[in-house]
């Protein structure tokens, strides 16, 4: 092996040009750390020569890393991942980058996303820091969700009552009496779907569902499912299906329902009927076996969703969540400034400033006011509480971001709404002329 090296760092010395040459002795030298400092001065090379050698600039983000330069690894892997599609290998090596350089967020993601591709490339150091694979029994033989144990309950959800009360109702109950439902013949199961603007609460309530009842979330992305698993999509979605049938009770969550929309007009169409018809009958699957799975759905588009869906006895209830209204507001400012330093806090006055504002928006308000006060706190040396006033200048430095989901909404609630499915989107603009 190390004499085919010689020949070819010969072979090269005669036709430096050569990036063919270059790459074989590249790919001889790799295996060995003795050669690091070189194969890393190779690729160099390489990428004078060939600036977008996708192989070269992958290879060099493993050689930085193996020689513990961990910022150049994360640069170049960076502009990697933003130009072309980058192996899970070096996703696998650019996120143990990150976690050597404790960026932890970036590390998890994008180890979660290795694992999707290929649930067996698991890394002891970045198992070890997020326990990802062994929390989930990876019991398919190719797919790894995550399973969630949610702490926040129904009381962390501002306002919301009556959908709490209706999932209370639907799901919940059903749940807890199961043999109570089934004496009177009762239909348990089918699903609640969520809809309405951003950042009002749709993911974050259906997690306080399964944390009101102990029982554990898998949080679904269906983009994610078919951008990974294309022509595989109906498997993974039994294969979630199944997840959640051997962790019940379970609270199964799929997030942008209406990726399975045939709607979109984008190259997926042509998938779509069968994905959609997979999920409908996994969702009769539950229905049928009663296996303590609660299906709840979300979708920031309703108009993309597929009439399938709002056929009676798949999605049992189609329920729009609003923006918080102005006691919602209050309540939720209460509840997410309840563990934070703060002086007296007018609630309502910032709740009356705040209109068409998003839980998700408050939630970036605070976050506004708190990085000023750790300004403050950093020059003077004195930590100082939130106040009011520090409050209502972040309100001015952050706008609704409802506005303009209802601009569109306000299109489909007047334009297309023949079979009523925008009704609740017409009453709420009715009640709120200025949307
Ligand atoms: N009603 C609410 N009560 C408390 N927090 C909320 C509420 N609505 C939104 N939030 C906050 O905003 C964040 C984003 O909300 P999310 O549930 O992801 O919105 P959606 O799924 O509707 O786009 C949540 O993590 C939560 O902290
Ligand atoms: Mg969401």
């Amino acid at each position: 092996m190390h004499e085919e090296i010689e020949d070819l760092k010969k072979a090269i010395e005669s036709s430096p040009d050569n990036v063919y040459l270059r790459m074989l002795l590249v790919r001889k030298m790799r295996p060995f750390d003795q050669y690091l400092k070189e194969v890393e001065r190779h690729l160099e090379i390489v990428m004078e020569q060939e600036k977008q050698n996708k192989e070269a600039r992958e290879m060099l983000v493993e050689v930085f890393f193996r020689q513990g330069k961990n910022s150049a690894a994360i640069v170049l892997g960076e502009d990697l991942l933003d130009q072309t599609d980058v192996s899970p290998a070096t996703k696998l090596i650019l996120s143990k980058a990150y976690l050597a350089e404790q960026d932890l967020p970036k590390a998890r993601d994008l180890y979660e996303e290795v694992l999707m591709i290929n649930p067996s490339m698991t890394d002891q150091a970045l198992d070890s820091a997020f326990r990802l694979s062994g929390v989930t029994d990876p019991f398919a033989d190719d797919s790894d969700y995550f399973l969630e144990k949610p702490k926040i309950t129904f009381k962390d959800v501002g306002g919301l009552d009556d959908i709490k009360r209706e999932i209370d109702l639907k799901i919940i109950k059903p749940l807890e009496h199961a043999d109570l439902y089934a004496a009177y013949g009762k239909k348990v199961g089918g699903g609640i779907l969520l809809y309405g603007p951003p950042g009002c609460g749709k993911t974050f309530l259906a997690r306080a569902t399964a944390g009101e009842i102990n029982a554990g979330f898998i949080n679904v992305t269906l983009n994610d499912i078919l951008d990974m698993w294309i022509g595989n999509s109906e498997k993974q979605l039994n294969a979630v299906f199944e997840e959640a049938r051997d962790n019940a009770p379970c609270v199964l969550f799929f997030d942008e329902i209406d990726a399975l929309g045939a709607k979109r007009s984008d190259l997926r169409q042509s998938a779509g009927k069968n994905v959609i018809n997979q999920f409908l009958s996994e969702l009769d699957g539950v229905e049928i076996s009663n296996e303590g799975v609660l299906v709840i759905g979300a979708t920031n588009v309703p108009w993309h969703l597929d009439a399938a869906f709002r056929r009676p006895g798949r999605f049992d209830r189609i329920i729009f969540v609003p923006p918080p209204d102005l006691d919602n507001r209050a309540e939720i400012l209460r509840i997410k400034l309840a563990d934070k330093p703060i002086d007296h806090i007018d609630y309502l006055k910032l709740a009356k400033l705040t209109p068409h504002y998003s839980g998700a928006d408050l939630e970036a308000v605070i976050d506004i006011a708190i990085e000023s006060v750790l300004e403050v706190a950093m020059q003077t040396g004195t930590p100082q509480p939130l106040t009011t006033d520090l409050l209502q200048k972040a309100i001015t430095r952050h706008r609704s971001t409802t506005i303009d989901w209802f601009t569109t909404a306000k299109n489909y609630a007047v334009f297309a709404n023949q079979s009523g499915q925008y009704d609740a989107i017409s009453a709420y603009l009715k009640k709120h002329k200025d949307l």
